[in-house]
């Protein structure tokens, strides 16, 4: 057989995007060619995500069209990324799913797959300390804006949150070493990257320990703050952004770094889930209302104009209209930039799922869903209305979509602004006037 070349289709979050990126990398170290397009290729990896009964959905309906392509030529298919022993169940039941990677297990992907060639099974026992800290990404051409991209710097979760899937898909929390993240930075930032954001389900939580003592001007413990502060050095003309922080894990420390440094992006990720103290602790989330709020106000005095956006779920065990309004009177005490919105679906295999009762109604979760979502807009509307007449530093990433005579780029606040094109380059900073605004689009003119 000629040189086995694989396509992969990415779901899910931005951290399976940037495991994309390792894998490309471990499968042409292993003497496999990586497609572009699905109909040159011999070996096509999902890479799955099942956070949500939706994505697992998603996953199911693409394994159905696969079929049809399994019947005109011979394919390998495997099903990579985020799935836990359940649901790899469900996905067996359409038979043509060849063969399972665990994330832990990416380093020994390419036996994984030489194995199913030949038709067999290739047994491994995942390495549960797996960071990958020492693989320098590969990125096809598809998915390289060679502008910003992602590097995940803690993987897996110690939280479990009664509703999650992840520490059972990802397992426990560990974090790459300080010194192949600011040296992979460094790489990128030669490679001509501008803006990395730093990955983990609770990226607050890094926490490495230097059994060598390597960092003499640190104690032996590298956290959060000490890495941001390096990395903020480290890479001046770099962006860095972050992303999630959980409400629980923030420290003070944290916050002052990001208001010392200017290539420290003002903007945090801050999920919340629910309003309701009693929803809160079903959640097993280690934070109540009051503190969340207390958080919200300390962000703002520290870093005044950072921006604040969220995760919120409606309809989770037992939730009933005061839990909701609860959600609701927490939203409009903070007025949020953005946030991305869902409602629950039990996760096969977590405490939720076994232990309590998914007893709200499919339609009444989907109406306060429409309520928060449309609650959301009007506040996001009203934090955008802020920046108008304001100059603002923004990273061209590239054209508008709708209008190819605008650039389209991000503020510090990760808000998207596009202004008529002037004579610059995709990857500039230009300072913008922002001159009109949307729910979701600043807008504005090109000042220098
Ligand atoms: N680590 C992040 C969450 C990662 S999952 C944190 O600390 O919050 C991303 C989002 O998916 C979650 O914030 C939650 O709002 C949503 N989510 C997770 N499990 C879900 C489920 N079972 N049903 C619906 N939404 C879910
Ligand atoms: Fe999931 Fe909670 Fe961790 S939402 S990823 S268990 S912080």
């Amino acid at each position: 057989m000629k040189k086995k070349s694989v396509y992969i289709e990415n779901y899910g979050c931005q951290m399976n995007i940037s495991d994309s990126d390792i894998i490309n990398s471990i499968l042409l170290n292993n003497g496999f060619i990586l497609s572009e397009n699905l109909n040159q290729a011999n070996i096509i990896l999902l890479n799955a995500c099942s956070i949500r009964e939706k994505a697992e959905l998603t996953i199911k309906k693409r394994l159905e069209q696969l079929k049809f392509l399994k019947k005109k030529k011979k394919i390998w298919i495997g099903i990579i990324g985020c799935f836990s022993k359940q649901i790899k169940n469900i996905f067996l039941q359409h038979k043509i799913v060849d063969f399972f990677v665990n994330p832990n297990s990416y380093r020994e992907i390419h036996n994984f797959i030489n194995y199913s060639i030949i038709g067999k099974q290739y047994d491994h026992v995942e390495n549960k300390n797996e960071t990958y800290a020492d693989i320098s990404f590969v990125k096809t051409k598809q998915r390289n804006n060679k502008i910003t991209t992602f590097l995940s710097i803690t993987r897996g979760c110690n939280n479990m949150c009664t509703f999650c899937i992840v520490p059972f898909t990802r397992g426990r929390e560990r974090s790459s070493d300080p010194y192949s993240i600011i040296m992979e930075c460094k790489r990128l930032y030669k490679n001509g990257y501008k803006e990395i954001t730093l990955l983990g389900q609770n990226v607050d939580s890094y926490l490495w320990i230097d059994h060598n003592n390597l960092i003499s001007n640190y104690k032996n413990t590298v956290d959060f703050s000490i890495l941001l502060n390096l990395l903020a050095q480290e890479i001046p003309f770099m962006r860095i952004r972050f992303s999630t922080s959980n409400p629980h894990d923030m420290s003070d420390e944290v916050l002052k770094v990001i208001s010392k440094y200017k290539n420290i992006c003002k903007h945090i990720h801050l999920p919340v889930q629910s309003g309701s103290n009693k929803i809160l602790k079903l959640m097993n989330r280690k934070y109540t209302r009051e503190k969340y709020l207390f958080l919200v106000k300390k962000i703002k005095s520290i870093i005044p104009e950072c921006s604040i956006s969220h995760d919120i779920m409606t309809g989770f065990c037992n939730e009933n209209e005061e839990d909701h309004q609860d959600t609701i009177s927490l939203m409009n005490e903070i007025k949020y930039n953005y946030g991305y919105m869902f409602s629950y679906s039990p996760r096969p295999g977590t405490y939720a799922y076994r232990r309590l009762k998914d007893n709200v109604p499919t339609k009444i979760k989907k109406r306060r869903l429409k309520e928060i979502i449309d609650l959301q807009k009007n506040h996001s509307f009203y934090r955008m209305k802020e920046h108008l007449g304001k100059i603002e530093e923004v990273l061209i990433e590239g054209e508008s979509k709708k209008n190819n005579q605008y650039w389209y780029g991000r503020n510090s606040q990760n808000l998207v602004v596009v202004f008529p094109k002037k004579n610059l380059n995709i990857g500039d900073l230009a300072y913008v006037k922002i001159t009109d605004t949307t729910s979701a689009t600043l807008i504005g003119e090109f000042c220098k």
